[in-house]
């Protein structure tokens, strides 16, 4: 089995749970940023991550999504995200991630917090939206993805392999 773990990462928090999803792929294994991949096709499993932009997935990540999660490939979707994981709304945002990806076998599934980077805090700090002020301010995600939430990752990757046999 050939697996590739594809991530899209603007400030890190991505890229860490994909490089502990990488570390636990036993078998032949490549590891990118998504720019550098030309075809899932060619992968038997591919891990795709990207964080949450706006509320969901932004542009790019959809059409991106659009063009590669089809036919039925086996995808496994990991998204980051500054909001803890408790909160109500995320269930609706990370519902649009898996909507993106209807055109393939979703065959897991996961999220963490990741950090807001403290330039986007402070930029979305002083926005004019009342809503993007208020989530800046209230979002508590410094240290994120701490070691606890790798090791999640670790676990859904294991998980998600352990089904594909
Ligand atoms: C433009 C922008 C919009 C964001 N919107 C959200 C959001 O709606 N909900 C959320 O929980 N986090 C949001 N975040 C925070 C990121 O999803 C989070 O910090 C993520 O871990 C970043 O991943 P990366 O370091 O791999 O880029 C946003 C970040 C940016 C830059």
């Amino acid at each position: 089995m050939k697996v590739l773990v594809a991530y899209m990462s603007s400030t890190g928090n991505t890229k860490k749970v994909a490089e502990a999803i990488y570390d636990e792929i036993p078998c032949e294994k490549e590891i990118k940023p998504i720019r550098e991949v030309a075809d899932i096709g060619a992968y038997d499993l591919t891990f795709l991550g990207f964080p949450t932009h706006q509320y969901g997935p932004d542009k790019k990540t959809k059409e991106y999504m659009a063009k590669h999660c089809r036919d039925g490939r086996k995808v496994a979707l990991f998204v980051t995200h500054c909001a803890p994981e408790g909160v109500p709304e995320l269930a609706g945002w990370m519902a649009k991630f898996k909507e993106a990806a209807a055109g393939a076998n979703l065959v897991g599934f996961f999220d963490c917090q990741g950090q807001l980077a403290k330039g986007v805090e402070l930029i979305m700090r002083m926005s004019t939206n009342e809503k993007i002020r208020f989530f800046a301010k209230n979002h508590h995600s410094t240290g994120q993805p701490d070691e606890a939430r790798l090791m999640r990752a670790r676990a859904f990757a294991r998980d998600t392999l352990s089904r594909m046999v």
